[in-house]
């Protein structure tokens, strides 16, 4: 994004102080864990925000879906100031960003039936199923690759990746303007990795929504970004548009973390050939209907 005229998220300095009891006299530490952070997402894009464990990236989202309150420096989304919604304002806020955690099994109850899980959002939101939850949920089954006949299994019935569709299909649920997706395929194994990220890349041209998207790893990160922001001790050391940052990256601590990846995934090609392939099927069977 060259002007920022388009963001729909637009963050400046940010900043995230934890405090701990700590030292011999009992006074308290802080720590902070987000330090001056700001970033601008725009309609459609995906942003990948990367770097190690610890470097502050999912206390990043957590504010910006306003789970935790920033210390500092303000959030702004889709024209309104996020730190400052309360009431009805800030309900409309949670049902425009959804987020995708990274362990399925643990962001998704397990008591809970798949159809019960996906129209959660819509019935915290106060909104109508369409068309009645099961066929909703089948529907939105469908979209994410599942079997629309399973929306009264139970969580632990599905694999790993199974389980991570139905995280994508909840957030869908509500038709959200952005959805941020903390280390969602970081738990998979790498073929069923970027069976999700195409996924998520197909469903992103279709409905459109934003793309909060973080990973600690490089190889999965290039797979889907429009642009990278690479987070080290809490800031972000370098920005730019994916193949800028993954060609010519301008920091020393990202040249670090692309040194540590190997560059190209087997995997990630044949997924891609396969998808590519689909698609066209589809568009050749729609251009014949
Ligand atoms: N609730 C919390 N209380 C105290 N420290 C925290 C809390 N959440 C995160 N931290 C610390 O903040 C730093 C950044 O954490 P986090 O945002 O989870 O990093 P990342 O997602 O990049 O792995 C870490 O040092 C972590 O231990
Ligand atoms: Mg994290």
């Amino acid at each position: 994004m060259s002007d920022g005229s388009e963001a729909l998220l637009r963050v400046r300095n940010l900043v995230k102080d934890f405090t701990s009891p700590g030292g011999v006299f009992g006074r308290t530490r802080r720590f902070r864990a987000v330090d001056d952070v700001s970033l601008d997402v725009a309609t459609g894009e995906t942003l990948a925000l990367v770097g190690e464990s610890g470097s502050g990236k999912s206390t990043t989202a957590r504010m910006i879906a306003r789970l935790i309150d920033p210390t500092g420096g303000t959030i702004e989304f889709a024209g309104r100031e996020v730190h400052e919604l309360t009431g009805k304002a800030l309900h409309a806020f949670r049902g425009e960003v959804q987020v995708v955690f990274q362990d399925p099994y643990s962001s998704l109850n397990p008591k809970h039936t798949v159809e019960r899980i996906v129209t959660a959002p819509l019935v915290y939101q106060k909104r109508k199923v369409p068309g009645g939850a099961r066929a909703f949920t089948g529907a939105l089954m469908e979209r994410v690759g599942l079997n629309p006949d399973h929306s009264a299994r139970f969580p632990a019935q599905f694999s790993g990746g199974q389980a991570q569709r139905i995280g994508i299909a909840r957030a869908l649920a509500v038709a959200p303007k952005m959805i941020i997706a903390d280390e969602a395929v970081s738990a998979l194994d790498v073929s069923v990795q970027a069976q999700v990220i195409n996924l998520l890349r197909r469903l992103q041209e279709e409905e459109g929504f934003s793309c909060l998207f973080i990973a600690h790893d490089l190889a999965v990160v290039r797979q889907i970004a429009t642009r990278v922001a690479v987070m080290n001790g809490g800031r972000i050391v370098e920005t730019g548009e994916r193949d800028q940052v993954f060609d010519s990256p301008r920091d020393d601590y990202t040249r670090k973390l692309l040194a540590a990846v190997p560059r190209i995934r087997p995997e990630w090609d044949a997924e891609r050939r396969r998808n590519e392939q689909a698609r066209k099927d589809r568009e050749r069977k729609e251009a014949g209907r």
